[in-house]
């Protein structure tokens, strides 16, 4: 039996094993994929105080307190890792920098002015300029100090480095498929093996132990990031997020090897999974949208997205799992999942080690935030909606209609069917309901994938699980065919 079994190896995993092992518990991390393959890999790791859904709505869902221990704990977060990194000496391009929050020229400047006063109330100290300081105008912007950015998988494998120093064991391509609370809690693998433990840390970015909670509460959305080469300096080295919504972050990142030129990074365009899917156009328009900005891009070297989850009422889900005892589970990382998935590993190694943790009411799984029941009804009736797909006819007549390295849902005796046809011509044919409550999923033409549009779980083009909150593959056509005769 060991200590602690940590599922999932992304930032929320991998840094809860890394702290509870440095006290001398003894950890064992497994992982579906490789190590660090989920969210994590698709981060822009921006590392920021500032949060993405505004101090103003923060404090009138979580009150004062709450906003100044949210605005406390994602800056213990970045600390954390500025001594993580020097601590294990991790060369991951590790910097502090200004972030800069603005307006777009029309934009309604008693926004920033809120947003201001909310943030110091906080206990942040931000500036207002009249613009940022970038090349193109901008309306009226706070100046964030000491922000970070780095690289998250070079920081992630110095981390790995020293867990395994610590005799931590890592397996990965292990799946959990059944985890029990008790003691010891167990977690049951698809190869069949079981981990017994004192506790389980489900980190598997939408939790794979629980069917409802916190899923009802939580709604998945999909990220576009754009990546181009720009001549080194054309951009004040700083994090940047424009108050549209969805909102524009950029940043830059250093070319190793290269002093001539560096990458920017653009990301935005976010849209609820599996629904309003056109990633061409969520690309064009992100494309769009810099060019028009940052004159000094030749080529866009790189594309793609992501997907994050977002809370009702905006903070993540941390701490103990509901009804259960030895289980704990961290989710709903709002776009700030670099310093959302810090704050887990520091938050869940304080209560496994049975410490008083002042965070730990804020992100509660069980919390009910009563301002939040209109945006948490809104998102459940939206829910409620895609199940209406049942009714719709497919997205085309025949599988013949599908040109290889597509996916789309045809309609075979009313039964839905997710259809990928393979570039060598073959069709993969799958029942497109979601394994998880039942929805029927969309193809996702940008990351050749079946999401489902009610809680964000996504399938291979071999029905394999993605992302949760389903663990169990999709259905084959031929095999949900014979079960319905
Ligand atoms: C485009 C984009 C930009 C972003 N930018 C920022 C940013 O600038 N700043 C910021 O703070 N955050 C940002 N985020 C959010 C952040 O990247 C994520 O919130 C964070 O990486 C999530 O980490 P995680 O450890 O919770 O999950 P993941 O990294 O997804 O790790 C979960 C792991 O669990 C494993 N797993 C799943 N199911 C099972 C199972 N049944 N058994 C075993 N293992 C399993 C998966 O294989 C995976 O490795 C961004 C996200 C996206 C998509
Ligand atoms: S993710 Fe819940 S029904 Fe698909």
């Amino acid at each position: 039996m060991t200590d602690v079994c940590v599922v999932g190896a992304g930032i929320a995993g991998l840094t809860t094993a890394y702290l509870l092992s440095r006290e001398g518990v003894k950890v064992v991390v497994i992982d579906d994929g490789p190590l660090c393959g989920g969210e994590t890999g698709r981060t822009t790791a921006h590392l920021s105080n500032e949060i993405d859904d505004s101090y103003q709505e923060i404090e009138s869902l979580h009150g004062s307190r709450g906003a100044q221990l949210a605005a406390e704990s994602h800056t213990a977060a970045i600390a954390l890792i500025e001594r993580i990194v020097q601590k294990e000496q991790i060369d991951c391009d590790f910097v502090r920098l200004d972030g800069y929050l603005f307006n777009p020229v029309d934009g309604d400047d008693a926004y920033i002015d809120k947003e201001l006063e909310a943030a110091r109330r906080a206990g942040l100290n931000p500036e207002r300029l009249p613009h940022a300081p970038l090349r193109f105008p901008t309306g009226a912007c706070l100046r964030f100090p000491n922000q970070g950015k780095f690289h998250v998988l070079k920081y992630l494998s110095g981390v790995i480095g020293a867990l395994q120093r610590s005799g931590c064991e890592l397996f990965t391509s292990t799946k959990a498929v059944e985890i029990c609370d008790g003691f010891p809690a167990q977690v049951r693998t698809e190869r069949g093996h079981t981990i017994k433990a004192v506790s389980v840390v489900i980190a598997t970015n939408s939790p794979v132990n629980n069917l409802f909670v916190p899923h009802t509460k939580q709604m998945a959305y999909r990220s576009y990031v754009l990546g181009a080469r720009i001549p080194a300096g054309s951009l004040q080295d700083a994090l940047y997020w424009d108050t549209l919504d969805p909102y524009h972050y950029i940043r830059t990142q250093r070319l190793s090897g290269e002093t001539g030129s560096e990458l920017l990074i653009v990301g935005g365009e976010d849209h609820k999974t599996g629904q309003e899917d056109n990633p061409d156009a969520r690309f064009h328009a992100l494309e769009e949208w810099t060019r028009e900005r940052f004159q000094e891009i030749e080529e866009i070297e790189y594309r793609w997205s992501g997907q994050v989850l977002e809370p009702a009422d905006y903070l993540a889900f941390i701490g103990r799992n509901p009804g259960d005892e030895n289980i704990y589970i961290a989710t709903g990382d709002s776009g700030m999942g670099m310093t959302h998935g810090t704050i887990a590993g520091m938050l869940i190694s304080d209560l496994i080690r049975g410490r008083e943790n002042p965070w730990t009411q804020l992100y509660h799984p069980t919390r009910k935030t009563l301002g939040a029941l209109g945006e948490w009804t809104r998102e459940n009736l939206n829910v409620a909606a895609q199940y209406a797909k049942w009714l719709s006819s497919g997205d085309v007549e025949s599988s013949q209609a599908i040109a290889p390295g597509e996916g789309a849902v045809i309609r075979e005796s009313g039964k839905p069917i997710a259809c990928y046809r393979e570039p060598d011509g073959q069709l993969r044919r799958y029942s497109a309901v979601c394994t998880h409550l039942g929805c029927l999923v969309s193809w996702n033409a940008a990351e050749k994938s079946w999401d489902c549009p009610c809680h964000g779980s996504r399938f291979a083009t071999d029905g394999h699980v993605l992302n949760g909150p389903a663990v169990a593959p999709l259905k084959s056509a031929e095999q949900d065919t014979k079960r319905a005769a």
